[in-house]
């Protein structure tokens, strides 16, 4: 491995649909670099495609965010710590328990049955959108309230309560204090305690996936309250959030390459590996967390056990010895082996449904509105800090 200085990590991205131009010296270190995290522990980064889904593989890489040593890439994320997070923050094989409970509501098959309903729910905010405009700011108006009702429909969750929900993700996620992202968690517990009892008290249960798993795990103590509320959480946030950015993110980098674009528009069947290669070009969850249990030889190195290992995705998706001109946008390469949704036993859970989402939003949205445009000039269009799911915090658009 070549010795340089070691990268900072996270930065900010410099374009939104690009890494950080600071992260430039990780290609000539591919595939394991070190690191200097925001308190100057230091870190290895994953950067090579191949080493990257070997270690993403590897059981002696471990996700419990409670270990002391688990690496966090930000203060409010250290903030977090000795919170149960569901499936994502356990090992097998409880992991496994967990992620059999949850997969058959997540499978390709019920990702198709739920696209008439998430076409109903795509084309209504639409609606409501060029009924309101133009012009309209696309974050507010289409690319959170999509995922959000979809997840809500799926949990059984009343999306009634998005507005407190959304805000609550928000300063999780990006909260400017420590005690932002401590309030929100308690502000969830709370709000999701509220709601396990009101199921629990329904004599006809809904037909939600928290409606199950209040009135089937919970009741038969395969679960107890805080696992439920550790659940509600995870799918709840992770459900609606990084859609949202996936959908803001990849309506704006479709606008910045009008020619892709019009491919798309005159060939709709290239709909599934657009959304495949935007997934891999924009890798909006950029910094996977590990923690090596016992000593690894990786990458021509030791990590040493007690070591914090990220992967950064977004580096890993342009590994030239997997995808040619990886810097540019291509329907036709093969995206298919990407980690924007991770790789393992972690791998994204709600893949088949966001990618549902993705190709019915960004179709209808383009279908709808051939004249999308911005409203303003594209760098006056603010988007998200390095240090959380990337994606735009505004996007004003006209047609
Ligand atoms: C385009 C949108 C999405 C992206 C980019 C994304 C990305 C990811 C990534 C990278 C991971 C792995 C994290 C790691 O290994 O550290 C993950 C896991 C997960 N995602 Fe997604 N996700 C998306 C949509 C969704 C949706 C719609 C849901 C719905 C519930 C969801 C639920 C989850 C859950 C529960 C996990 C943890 C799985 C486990 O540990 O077994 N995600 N996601």
């Amino acid at each position: 491995m070549p010795e340089t200085e070691p990268v900072a990590f996270p930065q900010d991205r410099t374009c939104p649909y690009h890494p950080p131009t600071g992260y430039e010296p990780l290609r000539t270190t591919r595939p394991l670099s070190r690191i200097t995290l925001y308190d100057g522990r230091p870190a290895w980064l994953v950067t090579g495609h191949a080493l990257a889904r070997d270690l993403l593989a590897d059981q002696r890489l471990s996700t419990d965010r409670d270990h002391p040593d688990f690496p966090a890439t930000t203060k409010r994320f250290a903030a977090v710590r000795n919170r149960k997070v569901a499936l994502l923050g356990v090992d097998d094989p409880e992991h496994r328990t967990q992620r059999r409970m949850m997969v058959p509501s997540f499978t390709l098959r019920r990702a198709a049955e739920l696209r008439p309903s998430i076409q109903r729910i795509v084309d209504g905010r639409l609606d409501a959108m060029i009924e309101q405009g133009p012009p309209a700011e696309l974050v507010s108006a289409f690319a959170l309230p999509v995922p959000s009702m979809v997840i809500c429909a799926l949990l059984g969750v009343p999306y009634a309560d998005h507005e407190f929900f959304e805000g609550q993700s928000r300063r999780l996620l990006r909260g400017p204090r420590v005690e932002d992202v401590q309030d929100a968690r308690s502000q969830l517990d709370a709000y999701f305690e509220e709601l396990i009892d009101r199921k629990e008290k329904e004599s006809e249960p809904g037909d939600g996936v928290l409606d199950e798993l209040v009135h089937r795990q919970l009741r038969e103590g395969e679960l107890d309250r805080e696992e439920v509320i550790a659940f509600a959480t995870i799918l709840l946030v992770a459900g609606h959030e990084t859609t949202a950015n996936m959908i803001s993110l990849g309506t704006f980098t479709l606008l910045q390459h009008p020619e892709r674009l019009a491919e798309l528009r005159d060939t709709p069947e290239l709909l599934p590996a657009a959304v495949e290669e935007l997934m891999r070009m924009l890798s909006i969850a950029d910094g996977l967390l590990r923690r090596a249990t016992e000593d690894i030889e990786a990458g021509g190195t030791t990590i040493r056990a007690g070591d914090g290992v990220i992967f950064a995705t977004s580096v890993i998706n342009r590994d030239e010895e997997v995808y040619a001109a990886p810097d540019t946008l291509d329907w036709h390469r093969s995206a298919r082996h990407h980690v924007a949704f991770g790789f393992g036993i972690h791998q994204c859970l709600g893949q088949n449904l966001a990618r549902a989402e993705l190709e019915i939003a960004l179709h209808s949205l383009f279908d709808r509105l051939p004249k999308l445009r911005l409203a303003v000039p594209a760098d006056e269009i603010p988007f998200k800090p390095g240090d959380t799911i990337q994606g735009m915090l505004e996007l004003p658009v006209t047609w």
